[in-house]
């Protein structure tokens, strides 16, 4: 009883002590085939370079990608088994070169994310977050796909946000948004992320499709986006690696794991806390029309949908 009101109060349950208590049902530890391949978008950071230095203890071959150069450079100093390749996800163009030098997959990880703090577009014309995290993310999928890179039985995580809970989505701003707030075009990328699950089970019926939020953990990504939260949660937040936690064991984990599910702390959990969330069920079918037209046709559409 005291769980479900933990939990239900969402701060301490998305929060250090939530994982804690959470972490007391966990019955797996982390099981990797070594030689088994990954790919983690976004590997240089935060959750993304904890799952990656777990994963390498495991003897898999992980390769990452970040803008960043230097941050993947640094990280291969002391680990120079893993594999930096470096990529923007809103620079759609760049996937080929990865994908042609990349093993077939045993496992993606679709985690790079970012909050910039004006609204921007990629050459294309769609909004940076959108064409990252989102578009970036599906393309890149995608692409491996075709390529034979995805092998059969592949797991393919998406890294989403408790954020997407307060946020119904919104498709009028992918291209234009005059009241940019990037807290808020964040939590609709997201919930765009929890929204598609169904199309990208349907996309990919060979592998296994799931979304996890991390709850809060501290990264530098939360210090540099939302510095104000990373003050006031000091001592309360999740470390990197508890923020991996869901990844890691939806990687690995001998359970029946469900395609097409969002998970948190390792158990399968409702995309909507509120009502006004269910309505972006009405828009997936936009969404789900402009990621097919991101990988078929030459031109994106820079018309507002
Ligand atoms: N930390 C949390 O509490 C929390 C909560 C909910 C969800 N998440 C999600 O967890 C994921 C990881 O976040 P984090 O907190 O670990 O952040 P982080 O420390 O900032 O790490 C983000 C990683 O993504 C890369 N990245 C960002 N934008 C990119 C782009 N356009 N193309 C390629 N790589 C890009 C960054 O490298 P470069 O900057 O060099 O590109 C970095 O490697 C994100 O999807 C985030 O939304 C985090």
């Amino acid at each position: 009883m005291l769980n479900k009101i933990l939990d239900a109060s969402i701060f301490w349950s998305f929060d250090l002590s939530g994982y804690l208590r959470h972490e007391k049902d966990f019955d797996e530890t982390y099981e990797f085939p070594k030689g088994s391949h990954a790919l983690i978008t976004g590997g240089t950071s935060g959750i993304g370079k904890a799952a990656t230095l777990e994963m390498i203890k495991h003897g898999v071959v992980v390769t990452i990608t970040g803008r960043s150069a230097s941050k993947g450079e640094s990280l291969l100093k002391t680990h120079p088994e893993i594999k930096f390749k470096q990529t923007d996800m809103a620079s759609w163009s760049e996937f080929d070169s990865l994908i042609n030098n990349i093993e077939p997959l045993d496992y993606l990880v679709l985690n790079a994310g970012g909050m910039p703090e004006k609204f921007s577009t990629n050459d294309l014309g769609v909004e940076l977050q959108f064409a990252s995290q989102l578009f970036g993310h599906y393309i890149l999928a995608h692409k491996l796909s075709l390529a034979g890179k995805l092998k059969p039985g592949a797991r393919i995580v998406w890294v989403t946000s408790g954020g997407m809970y307060l946020k119904p989505l919104d498709v009028t701003t992918i291209y234009k948004n005059d009241k940019y707030d990037k807290v808020e075009t964040y939590a609709n990328v997201k919930r765009a992320q929890v929204t598609l699950l169904p199309f990208f089970k349907k996309e990919f019926p060979d592998q296994t499709v799931t979304a996890m939020h991390p709850g809060w953990a501290a990264t530098p990504g939360v210090d540099e986006a939302i510095p104000g939260f990373a003050k006031t949660m000091e001592g309360r937040l999740r470390t990197p690696l508890q923020g991996a936690d869901t990844i890691l064991w939806l990687l690995s984990s001998k359970k029946r794991i469900e395609s097409g599910a969002l998970y948190f702390d390792r158990k399968k959990v409702s995309p909507h806390f509120f009502w006004f969330t269910k309505k972006s069920e009405k828009q997936r079918e936009v969404l789900e029309n402009l990621l097919r037209g991101s990988v078929t046709s030459k031109v994106f559409s820079k018309q507002q949908p």
